[in-house]
């Protein structure tokens, strides 16, 4: 009985690991893609200072039509929950143009 065991312990060990060998050059292989936000006032300054941490994906992902206070949160929480290095100026001129462009 325990012989019969061991034997078939490491083709069950084998069987339950992933092969991460086989996908990960697949993936690294993939172009990223590009993200880029609609055209307007603050829009360069978005891309500039929302990009640091994190693609524009973050952004253009998010549910249309969220709404004033959405925004604001948002761009309140990357500064003060994550630490974004935003200036107060810029993050107005973001919070207003992520409103109504998004
Ligand atoms: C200091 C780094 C940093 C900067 C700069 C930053 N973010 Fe983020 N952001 C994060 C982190 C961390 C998360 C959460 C990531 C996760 O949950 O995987 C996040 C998530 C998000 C999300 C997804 C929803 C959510 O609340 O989790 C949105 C939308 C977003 N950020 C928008 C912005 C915008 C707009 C800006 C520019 C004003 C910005 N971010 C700049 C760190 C940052």
């Amino acid at each position: 009985m325990k012989s019969f065991s061991f034997a078939f312990a490491p083709m069950m060990l084998a069987a339950l690991l992933p092969a991460p060998s086989l996908a990960a050059p697949v993936s690294i292989d993939l172009p990223q893609p590009e993200f880029t936000l609609k055209p307007g006032p603050g829009a360069e300054t978005a891309m500039n200072d929302c990009q640091i941490c994190h693609s524009l994906d973050y952004i253009l992902t998010q549910p249309p039509n969220m709404g004033d206070k959405f925004w604001d949160g948002e761009v309140t929480k990357m500064i003060k929950t994550y630490g974004a290095p935003i200036p107060e100026t810029d993050a107005k001129e973001i919070a207003d143009y992520l409103k109504k462009n998004y």
